[in-house]
């Protein structure tokens, strides 16, 4: 009798366990979309300024573009714990706590996110408290919260912690499939070997360190920690595509479409290239005073499709010809995204006959063949139908701009 309630037992936690993995693959099946307060604000955050975030998200039109998630990103927590040891806001710039700020973002339609990180302290600078020996408290008090989204940096670790890194980030995930609010969770523990072990439980993880407000990387000493730019990001990424799937996506980094000097070219290329790698598409500038043409870019839907797209395929390199390249990315419906990148300092002629490559995706087995199939063009950036691949391409791309179409059987 006792070895019956045994395997019931056992039969009964292998199930929950089983509903969990099941839950946590079906968080996020699409790329997460929303906005972080890094690029913009940095250390410099406060209730009143998140709140009239949380409007404009709604009032931009944002929101309705797909952007749901609202996360806060270092800073703003208390420099001290609470009296039971529990992680608590900064009284003076968040006076009314994060359960009211949660609750108000909750009341604009849209979702919570907050930031810790697996070492002693935070990364910017401040030694802000993070949650080394506290995983399971953390996200038990983010869970009272209402926090829906969180991202755990990697600073200020313990020495030796690269040998344990796997298991302390599993800490969190662990603690997020006990707790039962579903959470998104988003490892941040910059570099390519997380898209190893990462994809084990977590939707998203970091691929490399982060994107500045520029297109080149600066000049650096390699070995440094460094801000890089959109294009070395690009390259970055090339080879990861089949670490990304449903439920499951490589984090090149949050955007900074709005943000520094990136030209009008640039802000397109930048975003365009984060949906071709479907990307989660995490907005990072100040919503409140945002251009126009910021909007425009941040809210096109033809763009934000490609990223969306169900197969959750990351776009294929196919080649770069005199500097432009060629990334082709499968859609559902038997469609195509194809991405033309000017990665030139200078203005390129685009000279391309689609009959002339015919492109393999060995990743989804499926061939863009234009010989068999004549394909309609859509251009996303000016929304116009753009002929067939009957008719070669021949036109002028000014410095880091793209040519980017969705292709329709015809
Ligand atoms: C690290 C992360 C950034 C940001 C800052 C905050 O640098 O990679 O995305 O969260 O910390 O301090």
């Amino acid at each position: 009798m006792k070895s019956l309630k045994t395997k019931f037992l056992f039969t009964f936690i292998l199930i929950s366990f089983h509903i969990m993995a099941q839950n946590a693959d079906n968080m996020a099946l699409t790329p997460p979309m929303g906005w972080n307060s890094w690029n913009c604000f940095q250390t410099k955050i406060d209730e009143k300024q998140i709140k009239e975030i949380a409007d404009a998200m709604v009032s931009s039109g944002l929101k309705d573009a797909g952007y749901i998630y609202l996360n806060l990103d270092d800073c703003w927590m208390s420099k001290k714990r609470d009296e039971n040891g529990r992680l608590q806001s900064d009284s003076i710039r968040f006076p009314s706590g994060m359960k009211a700020l949660a609750e108000y973002v909750h009341s604009k339609g849209l979702k919570f996110g907050i930031y810790t990180a697996a070492g002693n302290c935070t990364c910017a600078k401040g030694d802000f408290p993070a949650s080394w020996g506290n995983e399971d408290l953390d996200i038990q008090t983010f869970g009272s919260w209402g926090v829906d989204y969180v991202k755990v940096d990697r600073c200020k670790v313990p020495k030796g912690f690269n040998e344990i890194k796997i298991q302390q980030y599993a800490l969190f995930s662990n603690a997020i499939s006990k707790y039962k609010r579903p959470m998104i969770y988003s490892v941040c523990c910059p570099g390519v070997d997380a898209c190893e072990w990462a994809p084990k439980f977590a939707q998203l993880w970091r691929t490399n360190t982060d994107i500045g407000q520029f297109w080149y990387t600066p000049v650096h000493d390699k070995a440094k920690w460094s801000h890089v730019g959109v294009d070395e990001i690009i390259d970055i990424n090339t080879d990861l595509r089949k670490y990304a799937k449903p439920g499951r996506w490589n984090d090149p980094d949050m955007l900074q479409v709005g943000n520094g000097n990136l030209t009008p070219a640039e802000n397109r290329a930048h975003f365009s290239m984060w949906a071709m790698l479907a990307a989660p598409l995490i907005a990072g500038n100040d919503l409140r005073q945002m251009k126009e043409t910021t909007k425009e870019i941040l809210t096109n839907k033809m763009v934000i499709a490609v990223d969306q797209d169900s197969l959750g395929i990351q776009a294929l390199k196919y080649k770069t010809i005199d500097s432009i390249d060629v990334w082709v990315k499968p859609l559902q419906h038997k469609k195509w995204a194809v991405c033309f990148l000017n990665r030139a300092r200078t203005a390129k002629m685009l000279k391309y006959n689609w009959k002339e490559h015919i492109i393999y995706d060995d990743l989804s087995k499926r061939e863009f063949n234009t010989r068999k199939t004549e394909y309609k063009l859509t251009d996303v950036w000016t929304k116009k139908q753009s002929g067939t691949t009957r008719k070669n391409l021949n036109t002028e791309l000014v410095s880091h701009d793209v040519l980017m179409f969705v292709l329709t059987e015809k």
